[in-house]
């Protein structure tokens, strides 16, 4: 594997544009919130200080609301669309008006494990606790996570959004050029009445001129996100720890941790014995099991009749966890969330994998993970059947895992 380390890191330093790495050249020219955590994490096993200032340079962006937005378009590049005109949020620099799910703190916590040092992990502190209260004030109900933009979720196309995404209006969207489907093949990517959809919330922030409550409340979409749920727990649990590794008080970070623990039943589907996705607005739940699902013992929640549902999902591929159940009718192996396996989210499982001390079901998850980057290369994501590498190429958080968790 000494060729691919080589391969992975060059990818991390191809994709650094000074202090902030791409996603992937092309497709995704700007600085993503979540990838930028996992650069971190991959930076930590070859150059720390790189993979600090990733995070650092992630947290000079965030609003004075502790939003961490879900792009930071640092240099101008046309070859995007959605770009900072369309989102209109005037920030500086400029960015997107909504987040992505918030795996600093759980990322920080293991990049200082590796790499100890606490005091470019206290610097980061306020930040991280800022951008949890901001998830807590304006993205909670009840204790409940939510997203109000698919993207927000970080699994954009993915079925849970379907019930939401079913009654967002487009009929003011007009026209527009997409640019995502000039890099990649368009049948890897989510559709056009997605795209429509996806501007009108879009466009609607940006009317209401980013007004949280406004949004929250009156918004096109508002759907509870069990992944996010899980990843808040964690996050808030580890930004606990942290606290009392720097000597702060880690009662706030682990309130915030038990209220989300404590709304859990709220997402309970009983039809599909599942944590899942659910629309706010109507109490509607996702028809399918997704991969959101898996993340559940990144939290700690342990419960077997959904493990058993994961494991039966699980079963029906030969490459990591699917984004959306094989069985559901749902299922489409290469379009993107709908049912593609992600090395990155099969990391982000394997970490509650190892927490929960299971550690055959962690060695499988990362053996298959590194079958399909040895065989494909380090892609966006894979069919989870026969192994295909879809979307884009020399992806930065596919080399990132690669280094952190799967060789
Ligand atoms: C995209 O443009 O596809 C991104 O996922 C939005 O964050």
């Amino acid at each position: 594997d000494d060729a691919l380390d080589a391969d992975a890191r060059a990818i991390l330093t191809g994709n650094d544009k000074g202090g902030y790495t791409i996603p992937t050249e092309g497709l995704y020219p700007f600085q993503w919130n979540w990838d930028s955590a996992f650069a971190a994490w991959g930076f930590s096993t070859f150059d720390a200080d790189r993979a600090w200032t990733e995070l650092d340079t992630l947290f000079s962006a965030q609003w004075d609301t502790g939003m961490v937005p879900h792009i930071i378009f640092h240099k101008e590049d046309d070859g995007y669309f959605p770009g900072p005109d369309v989102w209109g949020t005037g920030t500086t620099p400029a960015s997107s008006g909504i987040s992505q799910p918030p795996v600093t703190a759980i990322l920080a916590r293991l990049i200082h494990e590796r790499t100890g040092d606490t005091e470019r992990l206290r610097a980061l502190y306020p930040h991280m606790l800022a951008f949890h209260r901001w998830w807590r004030d304006w993205r909670c109900v009840n204790g409940v996570a939510c997203v109000t933009h698919p993207w927000e979720s970080g699994r954009d196309n993915c079925p849970d959004w379907d019930p939401g995404m079913a009654n967002v209006d487009t009929s003011g969207v007009g026209d527009y050029q997409r640019r995502d489907t000039g890099h990649v093949d368009a049948s890897m990517r989510p559709g056009k009445e997605d795209y429509d959809r996806y501007l009108a919330i879009v466009y609607y922030g940006r009317e209401h001129g980013w007004d949280q409550a406004k949004i929250l409340h009156e918004g096109p979409f508002l759907m509870a996100d069990p992944a996010i749920q899980f990843i808040l727990i964690r996050a808030n649990r580890d930004l606990a720890a942290i606290a009392e590794l720097l000597g702060e008080d880690p009662s706030e970070p682990r309130a915030m941790a038990d209220e989300i623990e404590a709304a859990l039943p709220e997402i309970w589907n009983e039809e599909l014995q599942a944590y899942c996705a659910r629309d706010m607005k109507t109490g509607e739940f996702a028809k399918a099991i997704s991969s959101g699902a898996a993340l559940g013992l990144l939290a700690g929640v342990e419960n077997a009749a959904m493990e058993q549902k994961l494991g039966a999902m699980w079963d029906r591929v030969t490459y990591g966890i699917p984004s959306n159940d094989p069985a559901a009718d749902s299922f489409d192996p290469r379009r993107y969330w709908r049912g593609p396996t992600w090395p990155v989210v099969n990391a982000l499982i394997a970490v509650g994998l190892s927490s929960a001390g299971r550690t055959t079901e962690e060695a499988r998850l990362r053996r298959e993970t590194a079958e399909l980057i040895r065989n494909g290369g380090f892609f966006e994501y894979f069919d989870p059947i026969d192994g295909t590498a879809c979307g884009g190429d020399r992806f930065t958080w596919t080399a990132a895992i690669w280094l952190a968790w799967a060789s």
